[in-house]
Order: structure tokens, then C-alpha cells, then sequence
């Protein structure tokens, strides 16, 4: 569709960025925090512990006064479910619930809206201990930290996410740090138990807002890309309708509608795989309404038909699917890591030769997001927030003072771009919020791959002053968020 007008953003676009507070705030251990799966797991080598971090924990009012430089109106950060809770139920820790006071009230001083991600990544350690996910009693430890937060922070919070990126926590959780199974026997059946109670606890989570916070919204917020076939092969785009269900549509569909997406149910169940399901379980899940979508996009990814594993299948009369992938786009290295899992179906990833590459060779396609977006519009029809999109890269702060990334201008311009394109689709969409708005560390890769729109001043393992830079990014995005969208020239 070649537009003569695009149409504009929203009034109240929610132009925002993002951070978890795992990788941003550092006192991962202090103030009566008590330890998260992330802090007892051992971080990649080469890689910084998660002590300090950005130091947000003790510099938030700083990085707040930055962000309102910025004219962000919203700020999407997560609440460590083992600050307030450090053993994930029971005790609760006053100083963990003073900070998020602390920063939610800096925030709105500010006029920036708080986003507040209820759970990015960071289980506490002792529920881990029992069983984490697979264990059911999670789903209520859950309901026990959704009750605690709405009640303390839901007079000055509209807008909920449930759970970042559960579907990457599922697809790749050994390199994130999040997932391991006790089903020894099937470890595909333990993995998608604990995907089932966390559906579950997110739907409880949602009801549990609506009942308490009758003007709050609230929405799951997965990691969404769309795959491509590799050919127009039509085995290929079997195998593509298999990873989008696999990645994507299995997360939304039990969100919005409260079904297990069929052609995923058909390939667990072919693998003596499906989920204990308790009675009632279903009714809940099909109760339970987001009232928008948020996801992250970084990319989209191609996969073609395994050959060789559709010959292997047929000549055991199974067409649909062994189980073959690995995600080499988005979380490339994240599921590199973990090889010899192979979860996903009779596909395998391929090459997009027209897509360009990261720094750190995550794909990057802006058109992508478009296509993204008009499927996940017309899929469900529910108003979408961008929670992540972003490019991590190895800046540096010069001579001058200054960073100049103008890569991630361009980066950021494309999307901004193709976002609003799919604004004129017809896309209904509240906000953007892109990783991160300061610098912090990757999931698996340390601090030197930032994302921030501000710079902080420390290496790896040297934390230097700490002191923050305003990236270039930062003073193009503030003349896009000024011009609600409208200007997204270079900087003069
Ligand atoms: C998303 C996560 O997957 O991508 C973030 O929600 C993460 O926590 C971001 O940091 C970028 O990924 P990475 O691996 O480069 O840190």
C-alpha cells in the first residue's frame, strides 16, 4: 500500500523507554533485597556481576531528571518481585516498597508516566528453590506479589505488564537465566508446564487488577516477530506457520482469547508433552482480558522446512514435525547456548539475505515491524504498546564528550517510520517504548552492549565514575517525542 498521507500518532502517544530491574538498578543484594534466579545463576564469562549495574537503585532520581530532559512521557521499568518479597512470599521488605514509591512518585513529578512490568526474568531464588514454575504453588506466590503491588502502588499506576517475554523465557530461558526443568524424563513436558501455570498466573493476575484497580489497564507483553518462509516453497511456509505459532501466536492467543493455539496443542501432545491442566484452569484463562497488547520487537526471522527431519518423520508416517530449531535471529546467541535443546518442530532457521545485521548480529528489519504490527492488530484488535525495540552496540563516549550513535538514530528513525506507517494500516497503537533508556546489562552479553539513550560511564568490570552522558539518540528522540512523531531528521 503506497500512502499520499500518513496519518499522525495519537494525542497521547506514549513515547517512553524501557529498562528491567534487574539489569538497570544494581543492589541486587542489599536494602533486604533478597536473591532472584538471576543472582544466583552464573553469569556468562566475560561479563559483569549484576551488583551495580547502572546503579538506578541509588541514582533514580538523577536518571528520572534525564529521562524529563528527554520529554519522555512514560517510563517502562520492572518492580524486582524479590525486593518487596524476598523470599517471593511472606516477609515483606519496607525498603523494597519504599524505593518503587520513590520512583514512581519521581516519575510523575516529572510527568512521566510510570509503565510497570510486573516480572522481567527475575523469579526469586527460593521459589525457584521449590519447584519455580513447574511447581503450581507459584501461580498463587504470583497472585500474593500482583496483590501486594496494586495495593501499594496501583493509586499511581495506570498501566500493568504481566510478564516480559515469557515466550523467550520458554524458547531460550537457559541462556536468559530463567529455566531449568525437573521433568528429567520429558524435559518439553516440564518446560511447557511452566509455561502453563505462568498463562495461568498472568490470567489471575489480569482479573485480580481489574477487580482491584477498576481505571488501571494491564497486558501481557511476549517477544513478537513474525517469520518469514525462506521460498515460497509450500513446505516452507508450513514450517513458518509452525514457529509463528510456536513463538508467537501460542502467548497471545491464551492471552486475548483463552485457547491453546491448536497447532502448538497438536505438536505437544504428539510428544507426550501437553500441560497438567486442572479443572477450572480453561474457564479462567478465557475470563481473563488484557486491555492491550504490549510486545518487544527487535526483529523478524526466517525458517525453512527441515528436509532431512520431514524424510526421517514420513518414513515413520509423521508429517507434522520432529524437533529441530534454533532461533538465529532475534536471541541469537541465546539459543546458541543452549544446544542440544531442540523443542520446536520439523524447521530450521534460515539466512534473510535482505535484512542487514547488528553489531552483534541480531537482524534488523524495520518493515518487518509493520508487518508485524497489521498481524497482531487484525489477529486481535486490541490497542498495542511497544515495549522494547532497540539496537545494542558498542558506543563510545569521545574526546568531544559526546556519543555519537547515530546508528541507533537510524535505527530507531526506520521503525518510528514503519510504525507509523502501520498507524495508517490502521493499527490502533498507545505507545513506544524502546530498550533502554539508559545503559545496562544484556541479558547475556555485559555492559558492553548498550542500548541506552543515556550513557553511563562504566566498563565491564571497571565501574569508573558512573557519571551519565546524553547520547546524540537522546537529543533526536527528545525533537520526535517534541514533534509528537513528525520530525525524525538528523540532528543539526
Ligand atoms: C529482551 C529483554 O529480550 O531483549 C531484555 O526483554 C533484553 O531484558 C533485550 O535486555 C535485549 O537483549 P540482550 O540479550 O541484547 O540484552
Amino acid at each position: 500500500m503506497i500512502y499520499q498521507k500518513q496519518a499522525d500518532f495519537p494525542e497521547k502517544f506514549l513515547w517512553g523507554a524501557s529498562t528491567s530491574a534487574y539489569q538497570v538498578e544494581g543492589a541486587n543484594l542489599s536494602d533486604g533485597k533478597g536473591p532472584s534466579v538471576q543472582d544466583v545463576k552464573k553469569v556468562p564469562e566475560g561479563t559483569s556481576e549484576l551488583d551495580v549495574c547502572a546503579d538506578h537503585y541509588h541514582r533514580y532520581q538523577e536518571d528520572v531528571n534525564l529521562m524529563a530532559e528527554m520529554g519522555l512521557k512514560a517510563y517502562r521499568f520492572s518492580i524486582a518481585w524479590s525486593r518487596v518479597l524476598p523470599h517471593g512470599t511472606g516477609e515483606v521488605n519496607p525498603k523494597g516498597i519504599k524505593f518503587y514509591h520513590d520512583l514512581i512518585d519521581a516519575c510523575r513529578a516529572r510527568k512521566i508516566e510510570p509503565i510497570v512490568t510486573m516480572y522481567h526474568f527475575d523469579l526469586p531464588a527460593e521459589l525457584d528453590q521449590k519447584g519455580g514454575w513447574e511447581n503450581r504453588d507459584c501461580v498463587d506466590a504470583f497472585l500474593e506479589f500482583a496483590r501486594l503491588i496494586f495495593q501499594e502502588y496501583g493509586s499511581k499506576v495506570k498501566y500493568w505488564l504481566t510478564i516480559n517475554e515469557q515466550n523467550m523465557m520458554t524458547l531460550v530461558g537457559a541462556a536468559i537465566g530463567t529455566f531449568s526443568t525437573a521433568d528429567k524424563e520429558n524435559p518439553l513436558r516440564g518446560l511447557y508446564q511452566q509455561n502453563h501455570n505462568m498463562l495461568l498466573a498472568q490470567a489471575k493476575a489480569m482479573k485480580l487488577c481489574h477487580e482491584m484497580l477498576p481505571d488501571a489497564k494491564i497486558g501481557p507483553a511476549p517477544n513478537i516477530g513474525l517469520i518469514y518462509p525462506k521460498t515460497c516453497r509450500p513446505e516452507d511456509m508450513i514450517a513458518a506457520q509452525n514457529f509463528n505459532a510456536v513463538r508467537n501466536w501460542l502467548y497471545l492467543d491464551m492471552a486475548v482469547n483463552g485457547y491453546y493455539n491448536s497447532i502448538v496443542w497438536a505438536y505437544l501432545k504428539d510428544r507426550d508433552a501437553l500441560p497438567k491442566i486442572e479443572p477450572g484452569d480453561m474457564e479462567i484463562m478465557k475470563a481473563a482480558k488484557p486491555d492491550f497488547i504490549a510486545f518487544n520487537y527487535y526483529n523478524t526471522a526466517t525458517v525453512e522446512a527441515d528436509d532431512m527431519m520431514l524424510e526421517k518423520l514420513s518414513a515413520i508416517g509423521n508429517q507434522d514435525g520432529g524437533a529441530n530449531y534454533q532461533d538465529n535471529n532475534n536471541n541469537n546467541q541465546k539459543a546458541d547456548q543452549q544446544s542440544g535443546q531442540n523443542i520446536l518442530g520439523a524447521f530450521k532457521s534460515a539466512a534473510n539475505p535482505n535484512t542487514p545485521k547488528t553489531e552483534f548480529g541480531w537482524e534488523i528489519d524495520p518493515i518487518g515491524f509493520r508487518s508485524t504490527l497489521r498481524e497482531v492488530w487484525s489477529r486481535y484488535h486490541l490497542p498495542i504498546l511497544i515495549t522494547e525495540n532497540g539496537l545494542g552496540a558498542y558506543d563510545k563516549l569521545e574526546s568531544d564528550g559526546k556519543i555519537h550513535d547515530l546508528y541507533r538514530i537510524d535505527y530507531l528513525r526506520k521503525h518510528i517510520n514503519q510504525m507509523r506507517l502501520a498507524i495508517t494500516d490502521g493499527v490502533e497503537m498507545i505507545g513506544y517504548c524502546p530498550w533502554s533508556a539508559i545503559d545496562l546489562i544484556s541479558t547475556h552479553e555485559g555492559m558492553r552492549k548498550r542500548y541506552g539513550f543515556i550513557f553511563v560511564n562504566r566498563e565491564e568490570f571497571d565501574l569508573k565514575d558512573l557519571k551519565r552522558y546524553r547520547k546524540d539518540s537522546s537529543y533526536w528522540y527528545q525533537k520526535v517525542i517534541e514533534s509528537n512523531g513528525q520530525d525524525l531528521r538528523d540532528l543539526t
